[in-house]
C-alpha cells in the first residue's frame, strides 16, 4: 500500500480494513495488551511516516499528537466514537489533520443501553438478581423488590440530539411516558415523538424535580448549557452545581448517564444515593473513568457498567467501518464522511442500518 494507516485498537470486523486495503493503503494496528496507550505509545506507533490514524476516545488527542502526526506527514484522525472531547480540534486544525468521528451507526444502540438501564433501575433487576444468585430467595412476597411503574411517568431528556431523541422516542412511544427535555435549542428532532409538545425551555432544576428519569447526553457545549441557566460558568469538566441540582431532585428520581462522567459529580452524586435509597442512577460513563468514586460500588441503588452504550455488534463494526472511510477519504481527496446529520451510507445489505 502506498499510504500507511494505523490504529490504536484492533476494532471488529474485517470490513474496515478491507476497504483501505482496496485503496492503497496498509493497515497497522497496534499489538501492546495494554488497554489504554500513553501519547508515547501513539508516538511510537506512528513513527515517521503514518497518513492517518483511527483512535479511541481513551487516547489524549492535542497538540502533541498532532504535531507528531503532522511530522509524520499524517493529515487524517478519526475518533472511533461519536464523542470528541479527547480531542483538540484547533490543534487538529494548525497543523492541517482533519479530524472525523462516527455519529449515526451508534445512535439506536446507544439510545437502548439508556432504556436499558432506566428499564433495570426502575424495576431493580441488578438487585433482584443478586439476591438470587446468593440463595436469598425464600418465597414471594407482596413487598419483595417493588420497583416503579414507567407508564404515565414524566421522562426528562438533557441533550435532544440523535441520542437523546431516539431515546425518548422508545419510551414515550415504548412504555408511553410523557416527555420533557432540555437542551440549549429546540428539538424538532425530538418534538416529532411527541404530539402537543412545544418549547423546550425546562430549567435543568425543574426537570430534576418534575420527574420520574432522567437521561442526560453530554453535548459539547455543556459549559454554555449551564451558563444558559443562570448559572456561574463552569468547564467542561467539572459541572460544580450538581450538588445543588441534585438536592432538588425528587427522591424517586432515576438519573441516567450515557454521556460522559463529567456531567455528574460524582461525589455529590454518592452521598446523594447514601440520603435517599429510593434515588436510583444507571451509570454508563464516570468521572474519572475507568475508576469510580468511593462508596459508588457498594450502593444497591446504582447500577453501573463500563461505557458500553455502543456496544452492540452491528454499532461498533458501523463505528470501526466509518473511521476507516473518514481516514481514507481525507487522504484520498474526498470530504470527511461524518457529518453530523448523515446516516452512514455504507454497511452491507445484509445488516441494514436501523429504520
Ligand atoms: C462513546 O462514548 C462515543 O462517544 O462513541
Ligand atoms: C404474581 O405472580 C401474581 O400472580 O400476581
Amino acid at each position: 500500500g502506498k499510504y500507511r494507516v494505523v490504529s490504536t485498537k484492533a476494532m471488529p470486523g474485517t470490513r474496515w480494513i478491507n476497504l483501505l486495503i482496496e485503496q492503497d493503503c496498509r493497515v497497522e494496528i497496534c499489538t501492546q495488551k495494554k488497554t489504554i496507550l500513553s501519547v508515547e505509545d501513539i508516538i511510537a506507533l506512528m513513527g515517521d511516516k503514518c497518513d492517518g490514524v483511527i483512535g479511541q476516545l481513551t487516547e489524549d488527542w492535542g497538540e502533541t499528537l498532532f504535531s507528531a502526526l503532522s511530522r509524520a506527514g499524517g493529515k487524517a484522525f478519526s475518533n472511533m466514537a461519536v464523542g470528541y472531547n479527547n480531542v483538540d480540534v484547533n490543534a487538529a486544525t494548525k497543523y492541517g489533520v482533519a479530524v472525523g468521528n462516527t455519529p449515526g451507526v451508534l445512535t439506536e444502540t446507544t439510545a437502548e443501553l439508556a432504556a436499558s438501564l432506566s428499564l433495570a433501575a426502575a424495576r431493580r433487576i441488578v438487585e433482584a438478581d443478586e439476591f438470587m444468585r446468593a440463595g436469598l430467595y425464600d418465597g414471594w412476597l407482596p413487598q419483595l423488590f417493588v420497583g416503579n411503574l414507567l407508564k404515565g411517568q414524566t421522562v426528562g431528556v438533557i441533550g435532544a440530539g440523535r441520542i437523546g431523541s431516539a431515546y425518548a422516542r422508545m419510551m414515550v412511544e415504548g412504555f408511553k411516558m410523557n416527555l420533557i427535555y432540555y437542551d440549549l435549542y429546540q428539538s424538532t428532532r425530538l418534538e416529532k415523538f411527541v404530539t402537543g409538545m412545544s418549547g423546550s425551555s425546562v430549567k435543568i432544576y425543574q426537570l430534576l424535580t418534575l420527574i420520574l428519569m432522567l437521561i442526560c447526553f453530554l453535548f459539547a457545549a455543556y459549559g454554555q448549557f449551564l451558563k444558559a441557566n443562570g448559572e456561574q460558568p463552569v468547564t467542561w469538566k467539572r459541572a460544580s452545581s450538581m450538588n445543588e441540582v441534585l438536592q432538588e431532585a425528587d427522591v424517586e428520581a432515576i438519573l441516567i448517564n450515557c454521556s460522559r462522567g463529567p456531567v455528574v459529580d460524582e461525589v455529590a452524586l454518592v452521598e446523594h444515593l447514601k440520603a435517599n435509597p429510593m434515588f436510583r442512577v444507571g451509570l454508563d460513563v464516570f468521572e474519572d473513568e475507568p475508576y469510580m468514586k468511593p462508596g459508588l460500588a457498594d450502593m444497591k441503588n446504582a447500577i453501573v457498567v463500563p461505557h458500553i452504550a455502543s456496544a452492540s455488534k452491528w454499532t461498533r463494526e458501523g463505528m470501526a467501518t466509518l473511521a476507516a472511510l473518514n481516514v481514507l477519504g481525507k487522504i484520498k481527496g474526498y470530504p470527511i464522511w461524518s457529518d453530523p446529520n448523515r446516516v452512514a451510507p455504507f454497511l452491507d445489505e445484509n445488516s441494514p442500518p436501523p429504520a
